[in-house]
C-alpha cells in the first residue's frame, strides 16, 4: 500500500516499510522492518559535514540524475548535442507530476530546459515484500543521447556491517555463492558479454553480517535483464550504502530523437525478516505467481545431449525414446545436431532444416513415433548464432556482428548474429514459426546460446553502442512473438549452461538450464546457489552418466544422482539405451517417486537445512502448500570415523503437529523433529536419502 503525508511517501508491504521524502528530488529515509512511516518527518533536515562536503542527503537520492552536485554512481546521464551548441547544459531534472494509487507510484521528472521526461515507477507487491522499479525516458525535444541508464538506486539503513551475498560462476561452475563485506568505496558486479553472463548473476542479498538461514534481516535485489547489466554497491565515508542497478555503463549510449522513448529493465527489491531462507521462499513464490507463466508442473524430460552428442540419428534416438517412455519420461527432447550438416560444432549452425541423413523419414515421422510412445516432443535451437561453415553464413556474411577490416572473434567455432537487424529477426521468427507450425507436436524448445557477444561495437558511434541494448530487446521481442503464436510450447533458456538466468528472461522462459555440469555432487553447490534467488520449478536437472561433457567421470550411485536432480525439474540425460533391465527398473522407480512428489518440490516451500559448503551433511526440505507433505533430501559425501554424523533438524513444521515419517512406526511432533532432529543413517561414500513425511494432524 502506498500512503502520502506531508511530502513523505510510505510504501508499506506485509512486513516492510520503504519511506522517502519528496521535495524537488526524492530522498530515501528508511527501508526495512515495518514502522510508522509518518513519524519520519524528524529526519527531514539539512545534513552537511562541512562546507567542503555539502548536502550529505544527496547520498540517499532515490534516483540520481547526473547534475553538477552528484558524485556517486549516477542513474541517468544525458548528452544534449544539439542544444549544447547554444552553450547550455540542461542537466537539471525537476518533478513535474506525481501519480499514486494503492500499488503504483510514478514521478514524472522534466528536464529544466529541454522537453525530456523521465518517469520513475514504483510497483508495490505487498504480499511478497517486494517493490519493483523501472524508468522510462521520453524525448519530446531536440535529439539527446542517453549515456547512463539505471533502473533504480536504493539506500540501506545504517548497519554495523554490510555483507553482500552474490553468485559468481564460469562454464560448468555457475551459481557459486560469495560473501563480501563492503568497505568504503565501491563494488560492481556486471555483465559485459551481451547476455546475463555466467560470471555474475544480477541478484544480491545484503545483511549486517549476522543474518542466517532462519533468522535476521535481509535486503535483496534482482535485476530482470538478459543483456549488459550493472549493479554497483557504494559505501561512502559517511556510512551511507547505496545500491544502483540497471544497464551497464560499459560501451552504452542510446540516441533518442524527438518522440522516441527508452525503458530500463525492471529491478526488484525485497526485504526478509526471516533470514536467507525467508528471502528465497518469498522469491520462489513471487516468481511462481508474478513472473513465470503458470503451469501445472514441469514435465520429466529426456535430453539426448550427453548420450549421443551431435549424432542424433533417428534410429539411435528411437532406441533412447523406447527406453525413456518405458521409464516414465514425459517429454523427449532432441538436442543439438538434428539440422543442416551439423555433425560437430564446426558446421551447420544456422541451417535450420532437418538433416535427411539423420532423419530419412523426416522429423514429423520421428515425432509421431515419440507421440506413439506416449511422450511429448521437444527440440533444441540456437537461433542467435551461425557457423562460418554454413549456408546461412555464406548467404549472409553481413548478418553477424563484425568490425570493418577485422576478422570477427569466434567462440565454439561460431559467430553471433546481429538480431536487431530487421531481416535477421524476421529470419529467426520465420524459421521458428515454420518449425513449430509444421510440427504442431513440438511442445518444448530448448533455446541455447553458446557464444557471448563480441565484435559488437567499436565504441565510436552511438549507433554501435546501442547494439548491446538492442540485442536483448530483439531477443525479448522474438520470444514474446513466439509465445503468442505458440502458447502450447514451453521454452527453456540455456546459454552454454547457465548464462541466461534472470527475471527478465523468466517472463518468457518456463525453465532454465543452470549448468552443463551434471555431476550430482557438484550440482549440490550449483543448485544451492541457484536456490537463493530462483525457484525450483524453473531449474532443470538431469541424471546423467558423467558430467562436464565427459571431461571427468564421476562415481555416484544412481540414487544419489536422482536425489540431487529431483530437487528441481527432473530430466534424464544418461545413455539409457545401454542400460541393463535392472538399472532401467531403478530409473523407473525413481521417476515414479518424483511424479508423486514433484508438485511439492516445484511449488512448495523450500528450506535449506544444511549446506554442503559448511557441513558433511547437505539437506533440503520442501513443504507442500497445504503443509501436509514434507520431503527432505539428505546427502553426505563420505564417512569419517573421527567425526560424528550431524543430525537432521527439520524446519517450518507446526510445533504441535503430528508427523509420520515413511518407514518409522512412531508419529513424531513437529517440535521434536525441529529440536531433536532425525538421525540420517547416511554412511559410506556419496550416500543420500529421500525422507517422505506426512502431517497427520
Ligand atoms: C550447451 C548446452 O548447455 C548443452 O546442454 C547442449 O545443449 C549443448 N550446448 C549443445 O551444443
Amino acid at each position: 500500500m502506498i500512503t502520502q503525508n506531508k511530502g513523505l511517501f510510505h510504501l508499506s508491504t506485509k512486513h516492510s516499510s520503504y519511506v522517502f521524502y519528496s521535495n524537488d528530488w526524492l530522498q530515501n529515509l528508511y527501508w526495512g522492518s515495518k514502522i510508522h512511516g509518518e513519524d519520519l518527518t524528524y529526519l527531514i533536515k539539512k545534513r552537511e559535514h562541512s562546507s567542503f562536503d555539502q548536502n550529505l542527503n544527496l547520498e540517499r537520492d532515490e534516483y540520481s540524475f547526473w547534475t553538477g552536485a552528484s558524485y556517486l554512481e549516477s542513474c541517468l546521464k544525458v548528452n544534449y548535442p544539439e542544444i549544447r551548441k547554444l552553450d547550455m547544459t540542461f542537466l537539471e531534472f525537476k518533478i513535474m507530476q506525481v501519480n499514486k494509487d494503492l500499488e503504483r507510484l510514478t514521478f514524472c521528472y522534466k528536464n529544466s530546459f529541454s522537453d525530456l521526461y523521465a518517469t520513475l515507477t514504483y510497483d508495490v507487491y505487498e504480499e511478497y515484500d517486494i517493490i519493483a522499479r523501472y524508468v522510462e525516458v521520453l524525448n519530446e525535444g531536440e535529439e539527446v543521447i542517453i549515456e547512463n541508464f539505471k533502473s533504480a538506486s536504493v539506500s540501506i539503513p545504517k548497519l554495523s556491517d554490510y555483507r553482500v551475498k552474490y553468485l559468481t560462476g564460469k562454464w560448468a561452475g555457475e551459481s557459486q555463492m560469495n560473501d563480501l563485506h563492503l568497505t568504503t568505496g565501491s563494488f560492481t558486479m556486471q555483465s559485459r558479454s551481451g547476455n546475463t553472463g555466467p560470471h555474475f548473476n544480477p541478484a544480491f542479498a545484503l545483511d549486517n553480517g549476522t543474518a542466517e538461514e532462519k533468522t535476521g534481516e535481509v535486503w535483496f535485489g534482482l535485476l530482470g535483464y538478459s543483456g549488459n547489466w550493472q549493479i554497483t554497491f557504494e559505501k561512502t565515508i559517511y556510512n551511507n550504502v547505496k545500491i544502483t542497478g540497471g544497464i551497464s555503463n560499459f560501451d552504452f549510449t542510446y540516441t533518442l530523437s524527438k518522440g522516441e522513448s527508452l525503458k530500463t529493465p525492471v529491478m526488484y527489491f525485497g526485504f526478509s525478516r526471516e533470514g536467507y531462507g525467508g528471502m528465497s521462499r518469498t522469491l520462489h513464490t513471487f516468481e511462481a505467481e508474478q513472473i513465470i507463466r503458470k503451469r501445472e508442473y514441469g514435465r520429466v524430460l529426456y535430453n539426448s545431449w550427453e548420450a549421443t552428442g551431435f549424432q542424433v540419428q533417428a534410429d539411435s534416438q528411437k532406441a533412447l525414446a523406447d527406453r525413456a517412455a518405458a521409464m516414465g519420461v514425459e517429454l523427449f527432447v532432441i538436442d543439438d545436431g538434428w539440422f543442416g550438416s551439423r555433425n560437430n560444432d564446426k558446421a551447420g549452425l544456422g541451417d535450420w532444416y532437418v538433416n535427411q541423413e539423420k532423419f530419412p523419414k523426416g522429423l514429423s515421422d520421428f515425432i509421431r513415433y515419440v507421440k506413439s510412445l506416449g511422450m511429448d516432443f521437444g527440440i533444441w535451437v540456437e537461433p542467435e548464432a551461425v557457423n562460418p561453415d554454413s549456408d546461412l553464413y555464406r548467404a549472409h556474411p553481413d548478418w553477424i556482428y563484425r568490425f570493418k577490416g577485422q576478422e570477427p572473434y569466434q567462440g565454439r567455432n561460431q559467430y553471433t548474429l546481429n538480431i536487431s537487424k530487421r531481416e535477421v529477426k524476421e529470419f529467426i521468427l520465420d524459421f521458428m514459426t515454420k518449425l513449430l507450425s509444421e510440427n504442431k507436436d513440438i511442445t518444448f524448445i530448448k533455446w541455447d546460446m553458446n557464444k557471448s557477444l563480441t565484435d559488437v561495437s567499436q565504441g565510436k558511434t552511438s549507433e554501435d553502442k546501442e547494439l548491446w541494448y538492442k540485442h536483448a530487446k530483439a531477443l525479448y521481442e522474438i520470444w514474446e512473438t513466439l509465445r503468442e503464436r505458440f502458447p502450447q510450447v514451453e521454452f527453456e533458456a540455456c546459454a552454454g549452461g547457465g548464462s541466461r538466468v534472470d527475471l527478465g528472461i523468466l517472463k518468457y522462459a518456463d525453465q532454465c538450464w543452470p549448468s552443463d555440469n551434471t555431476d550430482a555432487y557438484e550440482r549440490l553447490f550449483i543448485q544451492e546457489g541457484f536456490s537463493y534467488f530462483y525457484a525450483p520449478s524453473i531449474m532443470t536437472c538431469w541424471v546423467t552418466d558423467a558430467s562436464s561433457n565427459n571431461l571427468r567421470k564421476y562415481e555416484r550411485p544412481y540414487s544419489y544422482r536422482f536425489h540431487s536432480s529431483m530437487m528441481g525439474v527432473l530430466g534424464i540425460g544418461a545413455d539409457i539405451s545401454k542400460f541393463s533391465e535392472d538399472t532401467a527398473d531403478e530409473f523407473r522407480e525413481h521417476i515414479k517417486t518424483y511424479k508423486e512428489i514433484r508438485k511439492t518440490i516445484q511449488f512448495g516451500k523450500q528450506y535449506r537445512l544444511s549446506s554442503v559448503r559448511e557441513s558433511s551433511l547437505h539437506a533440503v526440505e520442501y513443504i507442500s502448500r497445504d503443509e501436509k507433505e514434507i520431503l527432505v533430501f539428505a546427502f553426505h559425501q563420505g564417512s569419517q570415523f573421527g567425526k560424528a554424523e550431524p543430525n537432521l533438524y527439520l524446519n517450518g513444521l507446526k510445533e504441535d503437529g503430528l508427523y509420520n515419517i515413511e518407514g518409522m512406526e512412531e508419529n513424531i511432533h513437529g517440535s521434536t523433529l525441529m529440536k531433536v532432529g532425525l538421525e540420517t543413517g547416511l554412511w559410506g561414500d556419496f550416500d543420500s536419502r529421500l525422507i517422505r513425511i506426512t502431517k497427520i494432524n
